[in-house]
Protein backbone atom coordinates (compact mmCIF):
# COMPACT_ATOMS: atom_id res chain seq x y z
CA UNK A 1 0.00 0.00 0.00
CA UNK A 2 1.22 3.83 -0.98
CA UNK A 3 1.07 5.99 1.82
CA UNK A 4 -0.23 9.40 0.27
CA UNK A 5 1.52 12.24 1.04
CA UNK A 6 -0.56 15.37 0.68
CA UNK A 7 0.84 18.34 -0.64
CA UNK A 8 1.96 21.32 1.20
CA UNK A 9 0.85 24.83 0.30
CA UNK A 10 3.24 26.49 -0.67
CA UNK A 11 4.23 23.67 -3.46
CA UNK A 12 0.37 24.47 -4.72
CA UNK A 13 1.12 27.81 -5.22
CA UNK A 14 4.37 27.51 -6.18
CA UNK A 15 6.07 29.81 -8.74
CA UNK A 16 9.41 30.54 -10.50
CA UNK A 17 11.90 27.96 -9.83
CA UNK A 18 10.38 26.45 -6.86
CA UNK A 19 7.37 25.30 -9.24
CA UNK A 20 9.58 23.86 -12.05
CA UNK A 21 11.68 21.84 -9.38
CA UNK A 22 8.39 20.55 -8.42
CA UNK A 23 6.72 20.12 -11.66
CA UNK A 24 9.90 17.66 -12.48
CA UNK A 25 9.99 15.43 -9.86
CA UNK A 26 6.38 14.89 -10.69
CA UNK A 27 7.46 13.96 -14.35
CA UNK A 28 10.58 11.56 -12.42
CA UNK A 29 8.14 9.69 -10.77
CA UNK A 30 5.72 9.27 -13.48
CA UNK A 31 8.50 8.18 -16.01
CA UNK A 32 9.61 5.89 -12.86
CA UNK A 33 6.48 4.46 -12.58
CA UNK A 34 5.23 4.10 -16.36
CA UNK A 35 8.46 4.42 -18.11
CA UNK A 36 7.73 7.01 -21.11
CA UNK A 37 4.23 5.47 -22.08
CA UNK A 38 1.05 7.33 -22.45
CA UNK A 39 -2.57 6.69 -22.90
CA UNK A 40 -4.62 7.37 -25.67
CA UNK A 41 -8.23 7.64 -25.31
CA UNK A 42 -10.86 8.59 -27.45
CA UNK A 43 -13.64 10.65 -26.34
CA UNK A 44 -17.31 11.03 -27.70
CA UNK A 45 -19.71 12.95 -25.88
CA UNK A 46 -23.27 11.57 -26.61
CA UNK A 47 -25.93 13.31 -25.13
CA UNK A 48 -25.81 17.39 -23.86
CA UNK A 49 -29.02 16.50 -21.87
CA UNK A 50 -28.52 17.07 -18.20
CA UNK A 51 -30.41 17.04 -14.98
CA UNK A 52 -27.98 18.66 -12.87
CA UNK A 53 -27.57 22.70 -12.43
CA UNK A 54 -23.27 22.90 -11.66
CA UNK A 55 -22.90 26.45 -11.31
CA UNK A 56 -19.77 26.20 -13.70
CA UNK A 57 -20.83 24.05 -16.35
CA UNK A 58 -22.67 25.59 -19.48
CA UNK A 59 -24.58 21.93 -19.69
CA UNK A 60 -26.23 23.11 -16.47
CA UNK A 61 -30.32 22.55 -16.91
CA UNK A 62 -31.24 25.66 -16.45
CA UNK A 63 -29.56 27.15 -19.79
CA UNK A 64 -32.42 27.24 -22.04
CA UNK A 65 -30.20 28.73 -24.56
CA UNK A 66 -28.11 25.69 -25.01
CA UNK A 67 -29.16 23.58 -28.35
CA UNK A 68 -29.60 19.44 -27.08
CA UNK A 69 -28.84 16.53 -28.25
CA UNK A 70 -28.54 12.76 -28.16
CA UNK A 71 -26.61 11.13 -30.77
CA UNK A 72 -27.60 8.48 -32.78
CA UNK A 73 -26.50 4.56 -31.67
CA UNK A 74 -25.44 3.68 -35.43
CA UNK A 75 -23.63 6.75 -36.23
CA UNK A 76 -21.61 6.56 -33.32
CA UNK A 77 -20.67 2.56 -33.96
CA UNK A 78 -19.92 3.26 -37.15
CA UNK A 79 -17.39 6.08 -36.60
CA UNK A 80 -15.76 3.97 -33.71
CA UNK A 81 -15.55 0.91 -35.80
CA UNK A 82 -14.87 2.22 -38.63
CA UNK A 83 -13.29 5.06 -38.62
CA UNK A 84 -11.13 6.09 -35.24
CA UNK A 85 -7.76 7.15 -35.27
CA UNK A 86 -5.55 3.60 -35.40
CA UNK A 87 -3.39 5.34 -31.90
CA UNK A 88 -6.39 5.50 -29.52
CA UNK A 89 -6.37 2.17 -27.33
CA UNK A 90 -10.03 2.89 -25.21
CA UNK A 91 -12.77 4.89 -25.91
CA UNK A 92 -14.22 6.98 -23.38
CA UNK A 93 -18.43 7.50 -23.54
CA UNK A 94 -19.48 10.17 -22.40
CA UNK A 95 -22.95 12.79 -21.78
CA UNK A 96 -24.24 15.07 -19.41
CA UNK A 97 -26.49 13.13 -16.88
CA UNK A 98 -29.08 12.03 -18.76
CA UNK A 99 -30.33 8.65 -17.83
CA UNK A 100 -32.30 8.50 -21.47
CA UNK A 101 -29.18 8.10 -23.26
CA UNK A 102 -27.59 5.70 -21.12
CA UNK A 103 -30.74 3.37 -22.09
CA UNK A 104 -30.81 4.41 -25.46
CA UNK A 105 -27.23 5.13 -26.78
CA UNK A 106 -24.44 4.08 -24.48
CA UNK A 107 -25.51 0.74 -23.03
CA UNK A 108 -26.08 -0.32 -27.01
CA UNK A 109 -23.24 1.05 -28.01
CA UNK A 110 -21.09 -0.56 -25.37
CA UNK A 111 -22.33 -4.31 -26.50
CA UNK A 112 -21.48 -3.17 -30.09
CA UNK A 113 -18.13 -2.15 -29.15
CA UNK A 114 -17.32 -5.58 -27.07
CA UNK A 115 -18.98 -7.55 -29.61
CA UNK A 116 -17.10 -5.88 -32.81
CA UNK A 117 -13.66 -4.35 -31.50
CA UNK A 118 -10.70 -4.53 -28.34
CA UNK A 119 -11.38 -1.06 -27.53
CA UNK A 120 -11.33 -0.74 -23.69
CA UNK A 121 -14.63 1.04 -22.43
CA UNK A 122 -14.64 4.04 -20.03
CA UNK A 123 -17.95 5.80 -19.44
CA UNK A 124 -18.54 9.23 -18.08
CA UNK A 125 -22.10 9.66 -17.42
CA UNK A 126 -23.23 11.13 -13.76
CA UNK A 127 -24.45 9.96 -10.54
CA UNK A 128 -27.11 6.94 -11.79
CA UNK A 129 -28.82 4.08 -9.86
CA UNK A 130 -26.97 1.34 -8.75
CA UNK A 131 -28.82 -1.04 -11.01
CA UNK A 132 -27.85 1.14 -14.14
CA UNK A 133 -23.75 0.85 -12.82
CA UNK A 134 -24.35 -2.64 -13.05
CA UNK A 135 -25.92 -2.70 -16.29
CA UNK A 136 -23.27 -0.52 -17.60
CA UNK A 137 -20.53 -3.10 -16.01
CA UNK A 138 -21.94 -6.31 -17.69
CA UNK A 139 -22.45 -4.86 -20.86
CA UNK A 140 -18.40 -4.39 -21.00
CA UNK A 141 -17.30 -1.05 -19.15
CA UNK A 142 -14.82 -1.43 -16.90
CA UNK A 143 -13.68 2.48 -16.09
CA UNK A 144 -16.00 4.64 -14.34
CA UNK A 145 -15.29 8.52 -14.06
CA UNK A 146 -16.86 10.61 -11.54
CA UNK A 147 -15.69 13.35 -10.66
CA UNK A 148 -16.01 14.85 -6.85
CA UNK A 149 -15.30 18.35 -8.27
CA UNK A 150 -14.58 19.92 -5.04
CA UNK A 151 -13.61 18.41 -1.76
CA UNK A 152 -15.32 20.82 0.70
CA UNK A 153 -18.86 19.69 1.48
CA UNK A 154 -20.10 23.49 1.90
CA UNK A 155 -18.46 24.79 -1.19
CA UNK A 156 -20.07 22.07 -3.25
CA UNK A 157 -23.49 22.78 -2.18
CA UNK A 158 -22.65 26.46 -3.07
CA UNK A 159 -21.75 25.36 -6.69
CA UNK A 160 -24.77 23.61 -6.82
CA UNK A 161 -22.65 20.28 -7.92
CA UNK A 162 -25.09 16.81 -7.69
CA UNK A 163 -26.30 16.06 -5.26
CA UNK A 164 -24.06 16.24 -1.96
CA UNK A 165 -20.59 15.67 -1.58
CA UNK A 166 -21.46 12.77 0.45
CA UNK A 167 -24.15 11.06 -2.00
CA UNK A 168 -20.98 11.82 -4.34
CA UNK A 169 -18.57 10.01 -2.79
CA UNK A 170 -20.32 7.00 -1.44
CA UNK A 171 -21.19 6.79 -5.45
CA UNK A 172 -17.76 6.49 -6.08
CA UNK A 173 -17.20 4.08 -2.80
CA UNK A 174 -19.96 1.98 -4.24
CA UNK A 175 -18.16 2.02 -8.00
CA UNK A 176 -15.14 0.93 -6.56
CA UNK A 177 -16.47 -2.06 -4.02
CA UNK A 178 -18.34 -3.37 -7.22
CA UNK A 179 -15.03 -3.68 -9.20
CA UNK A 180 -15.11 -0.73 -11.32
CA UNK A 181 -12.00 1.50 -11.73
CA UNK A 182 -12.64 4.65 -10.78
CA UNK A 183 -11.41 8.00 -11.78
CA UNK A 184 -12.34 10.98 -10.28
CA UNK A 185 -11.20 14.52 -10.37
CA UNK A 186 -11.66 18.20 -8.96
CA UNK A 187 -11.39 22.04 -10.45
CA UNK A 188 -8.41 23.89 -9.81
CA UNK A 189 -9.19 27.53 -8.86
CA UNK A 190 -13.13 27.68 -8.80
CA UNK A 191 -14.56 30.84 -7.34
CA UNK A 192 -14.73 30.08 -3.55
CA UNK A 193 -11.76 27.79 -3.28
CA UNK A 194 -9.49 29.14 -0.55
CA UNK A 195 -6.45 27.66 0.94
CA UNK A 196 -8.86 24.91 2.87
CA UNK A 197 -10.95 23.99 -0.14
CA UNK A 198 -8.30 23.38 -2.20
CA UNK A 199 -6.28 21.04 0.29
CA UNK A 200 -9.86 19.31 1.05
CA UNK A 201 -9.30 18.45 -2.53
CA UNK A 202 -6.53 16.22 -2.19
CA UNK A 203 -7.67 15.02 1.03
CA UNK A 204 -10.34 13.50 -0.35
CA UNK A 205 -8.61 12.34 -3.13
CA UNK A 206 -6.32 10.22 -1.31
CA UNK A 207 -9.16 8.76 1.14
CA UNK A 208 -11.25 7.32 -2.59
CA UNK A 209 -10.75 4.10 -3.88
CA UNK A 210 -9.50 5.23 -6.94
CA UNK A 211 -7.17 4.47 -9.81
CA UNK A 212 -6.94 7.57 -11.31
CA UNK A 213 -7.98 11.46 -10.54
CA UNK A 214 -7.90 14.74 -12.96
CA UNK A 215 -7.73 18.41 -12.38
CA UNK A 216 -9.38 20.46 -14.75
CA UNK A 217 -8.28 24.47 -14.82
CA UNK A 218 -11.72 26.68 -14.11
CA UNK A 219 -12.63 28.36 -17.05
CA UNK A 220 -15.85 30.73 -16.89
CA UNK A 221 -18.45 29.38 -18.80
CA UNK A 222 -19.89 31.08 -20.88
CA UNK A 223 -23.93 30.94 -20.20
CA UNK A 224 -23.28 29.95 -16.24
CA UNK A 225 -23.62 32.36 -13.36
CA UNK A 226 -20.03 31.79 -13.15
CA UNK A 227 -19.11 33.63 -16.53
CA UNK A 228 -17.66 36.91 -14.77
CA UNK A 229 -15.77 35.21 -12.04
CA UNK A 230 -11.15 35.09 -12.87
CA UNK A 231 -9.93 31.88 -14.49
CA UNK A 232 -7.74 29.82 -12.82
CA UNK A 233 -5.14 30.31 -15.49
CA UNK A 234 -2.75 27.43 -15.54
CA UNK A 235 -0.45 27.51 -12.55
CA UNK A 236 -2.62 26.41 -10.30
CA UNK A 237 -4.17 23.17 -12.15
CA UNK A 238 -0.62 22.25 -13.11
CA UNK A 239 0.50 22.84 -9.67
CA UNK A 240 -2.24 19.93 -8.51
CA UNK A 241 -1.37 17.50 -11.10
CA UNK A 242 2.17 17.72 -10.26
CA UNK A 243 0.98 17.27 -6.00
CA UNK A 244 -1.49 13.77 -7.45
CA UNK A 245 1.35 12.48 -8.98
CA UNK A 246 3.81 12.96 -6.40
CA UNK A 247 1.05 11.73 -3.86
CA UNK A 248 0.24 8.75 -5.67
CA UNK A 249 2.73 7.54 -8.81
CA UNK A 250 0.27 4.83 -9.81
CA UNK A 251 -2.24 7.26 -10.70
CA UNK A 252 -3.55 7.99 -14.10
CA UNK A 253 -3.70 11.17 -14.45
CA UNK A 254 -4.48 12.63 -17.54
CA UNK A 255 -3.82 15.81 -19.80
CA UNK A 256 -7.67 17.62 -20.14
CA UNK A 257 -7.56 19.36 -23.19
CA UNK A 258 -8.75 22.52 -21.16
CA UNK A 259 -5.53 23.18 -20.32
CA UNK A 260 -5.49 24.41 -23.59
CA UNK A 261 -8.14 27.12 -22.62
CA UNK A 262 -5.90 27.79 -19.32
CA UNK A 263 -2.65 28.47 -21.79
CA UNK A 264 -2.86 28.07 -25.77
CA UNK A 265 0.49 27.82 -26.59
CA UNK A 266 2.03 25.54 -24.02
CA UNK A 267 -0.77 24.24 -21.78
CA UNK A 268 -1.09 20.59 -23.04
CA UNK A 269 2.82 19.73 -23.53
CA UNK A 270 2.85 21.56 -19.87
CA UNK A 271 0.51 18.92 -18.83
CA UNK A 272 2.76 16.36 -20.11
CA UNK A 273 5.78 17.28 -18.44
CA UNK A 274 3.93 17.66 -15.31
CA UNK A 275 3.39 13.88 -14.57
CA UNK A 276 0.30 13.26 -16.65
CA UNK A 277 0.12 9.82 -18.58
CA UNK A 278 -3.41 9.81 -20.48
CA UNK A 279 -4.18 11.92 -23.21
CA UNK A 280 -7.91 12.33 -24.62
CA UNK A 281 -8.52 12.50 -28.31
CA UNK A 282 -11.69 14.42 -28.81
CA UNK A 283 -13.92 12.27 -31.62
CA UNK A 284 -17.93 14.20 -31.09
CA UNK A 285 -19.46 14.75 -34.86
CA UNK A 286 -18.11 18.11 -35.30
CA UNK A 287 -22.16 19.36 -35.43
CA UNK A 288 -22.81 18.70 -32.40
CA UNK A 289 -19.74 19.42 -30.39
CA UNK A 290 -20.27 23.38 -29.95
CA UNK A 291 -23.20 22.49 -28.20
CA UNK A 292 -21.32 20.24 -25.78
CA UNK A 293 -20.66 23.31 -23.59
CA UNK A 294 -18.27 22.93 -20.58
CA UNK A 295 -16.60 26.10 -20.85
CA UNK A 296 -16.63 27.81 -24.02
CA UNK A 297 -18.50 27.37 -27.75
CA UNK A 298 -14.82 27.68 -29.16
CA UNK A 299 -13.53 24.50 -27.88
CA UNK A 300 -10.12 23.14 -27.89
CA UNK A 301 -9.82 20.36 -30.01
CA UNK A 302 -7.47 17.96 -29.57
CA UNK A 303 -7.13 15.58 -32.82
CA UNK A 304 -5.22 12.44 -33.05
CA UNK A 305 -2.19 14.75 -34.62
CA UNK A 306 -1.90 17.51 -32.57
CA UNK A 307 -1.30 14.64 -29.51
CA UNK A 308 0.88 12.64 -31.04
CA UNK A 309 2.49 15.98 -31.98
CA UNK A 310 2.26 16.59 -28.59
CA UNK A 311 3.56 13.38 -27.03
CA UNK A 312 6.72 13.47 -29.10
CA UNK A 313 7.79 16.89 -28.53
CA UNK A 314 7.70 15.55 -24.81
CA UNK A 315 9.99 12.55 -25.62
CA UNK A 316 7.08 10.41 -25.08
CA UNK A 317 5.45 7.32 -26.93
CA UNK A 318 1.44 5.74 -27.04
CA UNK A 319 1.04 3.25 -24.70
CA UNK A 320 1.23 -0.05 -26.54
CA UNK A 321 -1.32 -1.94 -23.82
CA UNK A 322 -4.74 0.00 -23.67
CA UNK A 323 -5.43 1.57 -20.38
CA UNK A 324 -8.56 -1.07 -19.28
CA UNK A 325 -5.85 -3.67 -20.12
CA UNK A 326 -3.70 -2.34 -18.22
CA UNK A 327 -5.83 -2.21 -15.19
CA UNK A 328 -6.98 -6.12 -15.98
CA UNK A 329 -3.34 -7.45 -15.79
CA UNK A 330 -2.67 -4.95 -12.94
CA UNK A 331 -5.51 -7.02 -11.18
CA UNK A 332 -4.39 -10.63 -12.49
CA UNK A 333 -0.81 -9.72 -11.46
CA UNK A 334 -1.76 -8.37 -7.41
CA UNK A 335 -3.97 -12.10 -7.30
CA UNK A 336 -1.20 -13.96 -8.15
CA UNK A 337 0.85 -11.80 -5.51
CA UNK A 338 -1.85 -11.99 -2.76
N1 LIG B 1 -14.30 24.87 -15.65
C1 LIG B 1 -13.62 23.73 -15.41
N2 LIG B 1 -14.15 22.50 -15.46
C2 LIG B 1 -15.45 22.41 -15.77
N3 LIG B 1 -16.25 21.35 -15.92
C3 LIG B 1 -17.46 21.79 -16.28
N4 LIG B 1 -17.47 23.12 -16.37
C4 LIG B 1 -16.23 23.54 -16.05
C5 LIG B 1 -15.61 24.80 -15.97
N5 LIG B 1 -16.29 25.93 -16.20
C6 LIG B 1 -15.79 19.99 -15.72
C7 LIG B 1 -16.40 19.40 -14.45
C8 LIG B 1 -17.36 18.36 -14.97
C9 LIG B 1 -16.76 18.00 -16.32
C10 LIG B 1 -17.75 17.43 -17.25
O1 LIG B 1 -16.23 19.20 -16.80
O2 LIG B 1 -15.38 18.77 -13.71
O3 LIG B 1 -17.45 17.23 -14.17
Amino acid sequence: MITPSIPSLRQLYSAGTQQREFHERASTVARHFFGHSVFIRGVVEVSNFCRQNCSYCGMRRENRDLERFRSQHDQIAELLLHHRPASMTDVNIQAGEDPIAVREIVLPLIRTLKRESSLGISVCLGSLNASVYQELQRAGASIYILKFETGDPSHFLKMQSPGSLSQRTEHIRMLGDSGWKVSSGFIAGLPGQGERELLANFQLAAELPLAGCSVSPFVPGEETPLAHETASGIDLPLNCMAALRIMRPDWIIPAVSALNLADPIQGYRRGLRTGANLVTINLTPSDVREDYLLYKRERFIMTEERILEAIDLENLKPSKIGLADYYRRQATSERAAA
